[in-house]
């Protein structure tokens, strides 16, 4: 059984926590849950950075001591998770007991060894960051994060020898070409560390500047800079240097971390624990920022996401499936509810729901609900399970490379072949033929592959994928699930079982034009306007008159002609739902069945039905008449079936 260990940083508390640190700490969730279907021991930890300039600055504003300052906000962030469906098996403070001992225990291994040693320095401090910058780091003479300039400050203090293991680290780097991913950081790395002498780390602060820190245990004048104590508590949590959980799980460690605080994760904490004689890390995984259109998250902005009002909101499977499956790991993105929602409506709603209330509720039309015994398989049975095998070997080599979107874009390939498949095989029609032994084998193929799905969905949507599970009739155990097996296995989902009737898994939502981009002044819309009496001009309707009508874009699966009816014909479409609907149309002078077959139209589906010629009409192809010609409407590009016309 591998070990397999991952950390989020510890947040400071010096803000609410927002999107982006939900989103690392989601992924990592994901990650965890992920190494946990492959059978791996795993410990996931999080937590709180509690000390530093920074943080007393904020308690001083609201009127707070530092400690009680730092018990409110950090309760904010333990007590979200839950809410996430985040399930960490450890929650550090920077401030608890055993970090201290902890960190004075490495500060002093590193100082017997001769490593720390005390000397002048004179630099440029930047509050935000924490941390000293050269003058060739200056942008405009200010610091790059912050935009502000930064104090000078000169004074005697403790350096850690961080430039003795400069080479150590370009060496390590490069015979391992995983330790940071993606390329882009390791090789910012490696340019960095190429460009000139590393400097050593000034590692500590006087006390008659700042007392809110851990104290030197060989000076008890200085506490520990924020940047050295934060990174051990890494190692405190696994109860360095003799707990078992250090045993079990370093050097399995895997950091997940934002670009902004990549230098102190891959320079100073790999050096500090070559010289505190404990092997490196084995992962430290990048990834880029949520921006909310193209604009970085800010209070001043005030466009600042709140990730459990948009859980409230969309749905807390909804939102983890969104921040994963947007975000190319490594690069930026932009944050936009209508993003959310065009994601949740076509991946979600359109895909993978109706993939699962369809082949339910047919379940239950033609097998009573029970998962019927397979017949015998034939070629588009053996495709579509080489689909399944190639979907869910990407997901789970993308995802073991931590490029969680192409994992889920690599497993949607089978959520949308199952539908195809519904299409090309129509249980619909095996059932009024009576083919029943075919007709089983594609329910079978159809819900055991549901099956896979959920498995795989889990370390993203636990609760929507458990939800899948029950449906199934199955009762969901993590530890019994073979991961890496699922590829090949088949046939878990035993005939017999009962399957649930209905599933509304991801509900459609339609999204109200809300702009999140930082607030400009606008000018309040005048009472005058608002209280305006509507007039009615005849012949023009109001828009919620307009929206009432609902159109969706539709395949045309097969076409016949009406047997009492020359100018009619009977079309089936495929508008996204659990069986296709039929379509009265008064096409046939204008087309041959076989013209229209495989083309995407625009259906009204909410017209009462009527019947013509005694078939019934359950809709209403748009198409446009010219002269002795009729075209049809279409969308420029083909859509998924049931997205609506707006
Ligand atoms: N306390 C340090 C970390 C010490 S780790 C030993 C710190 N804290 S922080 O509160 O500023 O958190 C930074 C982290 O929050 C980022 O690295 C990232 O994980 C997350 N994010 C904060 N804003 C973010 C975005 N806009 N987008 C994505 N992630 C972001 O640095």
């Amino acid at each position: 059984m591998d070990s397999f260990f991952i950390t989020t940083p510890i947040y400071y508390v010096n803000a609410k926590p927002h999107l982006g640190h939900a989103y690392t700490t989601i992924l990592a969730d994901s990650m965890n849950r992920f190494h946990k279907l492959l059978g791996d021991e795993t410990f996931f930890l999080t937590g709180t950075d509690e000390h530093g300039d920074k943080i007393v600055q904020a308690a001083e504003k609201g009127g707070q001591t530092p400690r009680e300052y730092v018990d409110e906000i950090s309760s904010l962030f333990s007590d979200l998770w839950p809410g996430l469906q985040i399930e960490n098996d450890d929650f550090i403070r920077t401030t608890e007991e055993r970090h201290i001992k902890c960190v004075q225990e490495v500060l002093q291994k590193v100082y017997d060894k001769g490593d720390i040693y005390f000397g002048e320095y004179g630099g440029h401090y930047c509050f935000g960051c924490e941390r000293f910058y050269t003058e060739k780091e200056l942008t405009d003479g200010k610091c790059p994060q912050h935009e502000t300039v930064p104090e000078y400050i000169a004074e005697k203090n403790y350096f850690f020898k961080m430039s003795k293991y400069q080479d150590w680290l370009i060496g390590h780097i490069n015979a391992n070409p995983d330790f940071i991913r993606p390329e882009r950081y390791r090789n910012e790395v490696l340019s960095l560390l190429k460009s000139g002498a590393l400097e050593d780390l000034c590692i500590s602060r006087p006390k008659s500047r700042l007392e809110w820190g851990i104290e030197l245990p060989f000076d008890r004048d200085f506490v520990t800079y924020v940047w050295f104590d934060a990174l051990i508590n890494y190692i405190t949590a696994l109860e360095y240097p003799d707990g078992e959980k250090f045993k079990k799980y370093w050097p399995a460690a895997n950091h997940l971390v934002a670009k902004d605080i990549l230098k102190p994760h891959a320079v100073f904490w790999p050096t500090m624990l070559k010289a505190a004689e404990i092997e490196p890390y084995q992962n430290l995984n990048v990834h880029g920022y949520w921006l909310i259109k193209d604009t970085k998250m800010s209070k001043s902005l005030g466009n600042v996401v709140s990730p459990l009002e948009m859980a409230d909101k969309y749905g807390v499977n909804a939102f983890r499936y969104f921040l994963l499956r947007e975000m190319v790991f490594g690069n930026d993105s932009s944050f936009s509810e209508e993003a959310l929602v065009g994601r949740l409506n076509a991946d979600l709603a359109n895909d993978l729901g109706n993939l699962y209330s369809r082949t339910l509720s047919m379940t239950h039309k033609y097998f009573g609900g029970i998962v019927p015994a397979p017949g015998e398989e034939g070629e588009e049975d053996c495709d579509i399970k080489n689909v399944g095998r190639k979907a869910m070997a990407d997901f789970q080599n993308n995802f073991m490379e931590a490029k969680f979107s192409r994992g889920l874009e690599g497993l949607w390939e089978l959520v949308r072949g199952l539908n195809k498949y519904i299409d090309t095989t129509q249980p619909w029609a095996l059932y009024k033929e009576e083919k029943m032994s075919r007709l089983g084998t594609v329910m079978y193929v159809l819900l055991e592959n549901m099956r896979k799905i959920a498995v795989h969905l889990w370390p993203v949507m636990p609760e929507a994928s458990e939800s899948m599970f029950e449906q199934l009739g199955i009762k969901f155990s993590p530890e019994k699930i073979n991961l890496q097996g699922e590829i090949d296995v088949w046939g878990l989902l035993e005939h017999g079982t009962a399957v649930a009737s209905k599933s509304n898994l991801f509900p459609r939502v339609e999204v109200e034009k809300k702009d999140t981009a930082p607030k400009k002044k606008e000018a309040k819309p005048s009472k005058k306007k608002s209280k305006e009496k509507k007039t009615e001009i005849p012949g023009v309707i109001e828009f919620p008159d307009f929206q009432k009508v609902d159109m969706r874009v539709g395949t045309i699966l097969s076409v016949v002609k009406h047997p009492d009816a020359d100018k009619l014909l009977l079309i089936k479409v495929d508008t996204g739902e659990d069986e296709p609907r039929q379509v009265v149309a008064g096409l046939a002078e204008f087309f041959k069945p076989e013209e229209l077959e495989g083309r995407q139209v625009v259906v009204v589906v909410n017209l009462a039905p009527r019947k013509l010629r005694g078939e019934v009409s359950q809709g209403m192809i748009l198409a446009v008449r010219n002269g002795k010609e009729m075209q049809l409407l279409t969308a420029t590009a083909p859509v998924d079936n049931g997205c609506k016309v707006s």
